[in-house]
């Protein structure tokens, strides 16, 4: 049964467009670390593109960078806004620890720059709320780097749910972790406070929930709620009504005009055993 819905759903074919312009999308980085060079090597394999600025506030980063990934000719700069500023650009990928990610991306939008920005999405539901409101003002695009939903598994599910096939969806559970550690080629900056400003739950559970979230058309949340908990400290449990919606409970997010609730956990780091 499983295998014959599987099947069905394989056959059906993704619409390619062959790009025929001779114009080039005029790129610039903000922040020149270790996600960056991901961005790069992507940018590189789309003939349309053209990587011409890029900017790190650590002085010589943004230039080592540029030589380490084969990318010549680019212009340098010391912060966002020198790039942005000086900088006729069509899109910026914002590459910056967790913490910048609102203040670059709003200054962006607010120049008339399309945004590839990576997540989290940013730190605060303030700073979220800000972000929204730049992009709507600008009539710009932003896209947040959740690249699982481009994998082939994922669009599947989303393919299934969406035709209806499984029902109405009114439970998911998901979760991530790392199994092999922390990644740390370049430091820790996606993990430290005065960087990335949030846990484990933004920096891998931001996957899960916005795979399952996707997967199912994005409903609006009618309450959001979780607790936090490290190696002896107390639990701490945070709720947070979504204004005019009238309930909230545990660890669950509920989409309006359903009885679905999803929960999520994750870890920072979780070794396998000996
Ligand atoms: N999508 C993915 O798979 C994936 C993987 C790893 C990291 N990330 C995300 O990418 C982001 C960056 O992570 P990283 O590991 O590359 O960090 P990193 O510390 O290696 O690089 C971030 C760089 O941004 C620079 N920066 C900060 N604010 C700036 C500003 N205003 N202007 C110019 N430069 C600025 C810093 O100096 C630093 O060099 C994080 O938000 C992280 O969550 C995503």
């Amino acid at each position: 049964m499983a295998g014959s819905i599987l099947d069905r759903f394989k056959e059906a074919v993704e619409e390619s467009k062959e790009i025929t312009t001779d114009k080039k999308i005029r790129i610039g980085i903000i922040g020149t670390g270790w996600i960056a060079e991901a961005h790069v090597a992507n940018y590189l394999k789309c003939p349309d593109v053209e990587i011409v600025a890029a900017a790190d506030l650590i002085p010589g980063k943004a230039e080592k960078f540029c030589k380490a990934n084969g990318i010549e000719g680019v212009r340098l700069y010391p912060d966002h806004k020198s790039l942005i500023d000086n900088e006729q650009l069509d899109a910026v990928s914002v590459c910056t620890y967790n913490k910048t990610h609102a203040e670059c991306t709003i200054y962006a939008l607010e120049h008339g720059v399309n945004v590839l920005l990576e997540k989290p999405m940013c730190v605060t539901l303030e700073e979220a709320v800000a972000i929204c409101k730049a992009e709507k003002a600008s009539g710009k695009i932003l896209s947040i780097g959740f690249q699982p939903r481009f994998d082939e598994n994922m669009k599947m599910i989303r393919k299934i749910v969406q035709s209806g096939e499984l029902g109405q969806i009114y439970y998911i559970q998901t979760g991530g972790g790392r199994r092999r550690g922390i990644p740390t080629p370049y430091g820790t900056s996606f993990i430290e406070e005065k960087t990335a400003g949030l846990g484990a739950l933004a920096d891998i559970g931001c996957y899960s929930l916005d795979m399952v979230l996707n997967a199912i058309g994005y409903p609006k949340p009618l309450s959001v709620s979780g607790y936090t908990s490290a190696f002896s400290a107390p639990i701490r449990i945070t709720t947070r009504v979504i204004p005019n919606t009238p309930r909230s409970s545990p660890l669950t997010i509920s989409p309006q005009r359903s009885s679905a609730s999803r929960t999520t956990s994750c870890s920072t780091s979780a070794f396998p055993g000996p």
